[in-house]
């Protein structure tokens, strides 16, 4: 699969991210290189950092050899500004070079405390808006009166002011915020499922199929149960790639 898919010119193999979930090390660093074919984006969260380190994330780009793997480092940080500063210091000076995006909670951010400047950072910095697993009665739970799309585009919003580079919210808001907020603003859906409603949504709420995400206006499609539950990983996978790469002749 080659070209670059229309609007953002991001080659349309590089749309796909695959979250390395539940798994050990050695057995993402497996995973990769049976996929790395197919796949050149790998998100790793917090339990393969807790095994080893950004040092793992270097593994991992590794294994797929001369692919030109990068990695989603998905920490998903939320603290204090001088705090989220270190941590953005720290993916810099260790995860250069590896590391392609790396993501923190829009609710951390604020105006006058932007994140450190876009052109010192090698990678690009994503806001988590309302997780996908959440819906209506979580955003009311907290005390929030907005609906869903108006406080992801109110999270989206924060997050182009405080320097990110895009955010993280599901393929059901995607179309508001590009027309928000431009089609250069990254928009990363996870919440993905193929086959849409008559699969499993497990502990997701906002979910859409590939085809909807790249249609509704997403730059990257984050999948993980969909593809490593998958009687045929390398398949499912495939199976994705070619229905994004339909999605964005379509989108045209
Ligand atoms: O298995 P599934 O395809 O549901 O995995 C989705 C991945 O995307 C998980 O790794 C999860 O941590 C991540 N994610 C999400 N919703 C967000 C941000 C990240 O599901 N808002």
């Amino acid at each position: 699969m080659t070209g670059t898919g229309p609007g953002t010119g991001i080659p349309a193999e590089h749309r796909l991210i695959y979250a390395l979930d539940r798994m050990t090390l050695a057995e993402a660093i497996a995973s990769v290189r049976r996929l790395c074919g197919v796949i050149k984006i790998f998100k790793v969260g917090p339990a393969l950092i807790y095994e080893g380190g950004l040092q793992a994330a270097r593994q991992i780009a590794q294994a797929g050899g001369d692919q030109g793997v990068r990695i989603f480092l998905d920490m998903k940080t939320w603290d204090i500004p001088e705090t989220v500063r270190n941590t953005l210091d720290a993916i810099e000076q260790f995860g250069a070079g590896t590391v392609l995006f790396a993501t923190l909670h829009a609710q951390a951010l604020t105006r006058n405390a932007a994140v450190q400047p876009q052109a010192k950072r090698s990678f690009k910095l994503l806001a988590v808006t309302h997780l996908t697993s959440l819906g209506q009665a979580d955003l009311a739970a907290m005390g929030i009166a907005l609906s869903v799309g108006d406080y992801v585009l109110r999270m989206a919003e924060r997050a182009r002011e405080s320097g990110c580079d895009g955010v993280i919210c599901s393929g059901e808001e995607v179309g508001r915020i590009k027309a928000r907020l431009g089609a250069a603003f990254l928009a990363v859906t996870p919440g993905i499922r193929p086959g849409g409603a008559s699969v499993s949504q497990e502990d997701q709420q906002r979910i859409v199929t590939p085809r909807q995400a790249i249609l509704n206006g997403a730059d990257y499609l984050v999948v993980g149960r969909p593809i490593r539950e998958a009687s045929d990983p390398l398949g499912a996978a495939q199976a994705i790639q070619a229905e994004i790469a339909d999605a964005l002749r379509e989108r045209g």
